[in-house]
């Protein structure tokens, strides 16, 4: 988990909405954050709370035509990709951003053999053509630890166990030599052994890489095991971002307090499904105030009135919460 200095990615004030027949639901309401070169950020929060719609903006791949980003910039080594036309962003997203999905299925073609479809994606970045692609492909099939490569390069996505197409697509993934790889809940189907060598792979690839990482997962194990900061998602919002260790022994925020209590154990690799008292509110009908104040036991009257600003609680820990001031 080696870090450089300047931010790969830098997320401001993005937002995302969802213009509906019952009205405007805010998915992505003023997400702001920064991801340095070799960096992992971890991102939690409870279903629906904007995190898969966040990745989605950055992607450029926000379901049309009910979503739209209204605001914000989402700047990849400076340049803002809101500004790219969807021919330039398809070109970004073979060669600089990628993202893993939950479902490794839904990622590859299952008419097209996942030697083709490694090529495929090798073809996309310049200078990348003609003879020895196929050895590239075989060597990356290694790389994500496929045995038999030479073999494995001609079957089909069925022909392969779900752990090997999850490698697969990492394997894809990579092909691009990306800058920042997205993974949303992307282990969340895998046994626990295979999970833990798909993660291990990512760390030894981002080592050899210098890639950052997004790791969008519901597993606070995950998180102390993969990542360097984490930022919590609430009703659309960042709700705190801390380094991993100051988020475990001091989360600031009532919700991550939540959440944390709701998670047995931190070093147990079960899936954990959040269960903290009553609902997320509709990202159609927010209140006006803080979004957690129904579920808040600490909320006062100034958290019905008015959303919290920013507080700085430690060595870059932030968390949203009046009572914090
Ligand atoms: N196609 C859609 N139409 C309307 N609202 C949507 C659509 N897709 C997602 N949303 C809204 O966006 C919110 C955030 O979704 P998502 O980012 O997928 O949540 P998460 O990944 O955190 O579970 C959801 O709660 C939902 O209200
Ligand atoms: S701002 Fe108020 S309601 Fe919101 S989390 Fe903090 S104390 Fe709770
Ligand atoms: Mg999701």
């Amino acid at each position: 988990m080696a870090q450089g200095h300047a931010p790969v990615l830098e997320v401001q004030d993005l937002r995302t909405y969802f213009y509906t027949r019952t009205g405007v639901v805010k998915a992505v309401d003023g997400v702001s954050f920064s991801l340095k070169e070799g960096e992992t950020l971890g991102v939690v929060g409870e279903s629906g709370s904007g995190k898969s719609m966040t990745a989605l903006s950055i992607m450029g791949l926000v379901p049309q035509p009910a979503g739209k980003i209204v605001g914000g910039k989402v700047l990849l080594e400076g340049e803002d990709l809101l500004q790219k036309t969807p021919a330039e962003m398809q070109h970004i997203r073979g060669q600089k951003l990628c993202m893993i999905l939950q479902d490794p299925m839904t990622s590859l073609n299952p008419v097209y053999t996942v030697g083709n479809q490694l090529i495929e994606t090798l073809r996309l970045k310049p200078g990348n053509r003609g003879r020895g692609i196929k050895e590239r492909a075989i060597e990356l099939l290694s790389k994500v630890k496929i045995a038999a490569p030479e073999a494995r390069i001609g079957n089909y996505p069925h022909q392969m166990s779900g752990g090997m197409r999850q490698r697969v697509v990492g394997a894809i993934a990579i092909a691009g030599a990306p800058k920042v790889l997205i993974a949303d809940e992307a282990t969340t189907s895998l046994d626990a052994t295979i999970q833990y060598q798909y993660l291990q792979l990512l760390r030894e690839l981002q080592e050899d890489t210098g890639l950052s990482i997004i790791f969008i997962t519901h597993d606070f194990g995950i998180v102390a095991k993969m990542c360097d900061r984490v930022a919590v998602m609430y009703a659309g919002r960042l709700v705190e971002l801390a380094p991993v260790r100051e988020l475990f022994n001091k989360p600031a925020h009532p919700y991550t307090e939540a959440l944390m209590r709701s998670v047995p154990n931190v070093d147990e690799e079960v899936d954990h499904l959040y269960a903290i008292e009553g609902q997320p509110p509709a990202l159609d009908k927010l209140p006006t105030g803080c979004s957690f104040a129904p579920r808040c036991p600490y909320a006062f009257e100034r958290c019905v009135q008015e959303y919290p600003s920013s507080v700085t609680v430690g060595e870059s820990h932030y968390a949203h919460c009046w009572k914090l001031l």
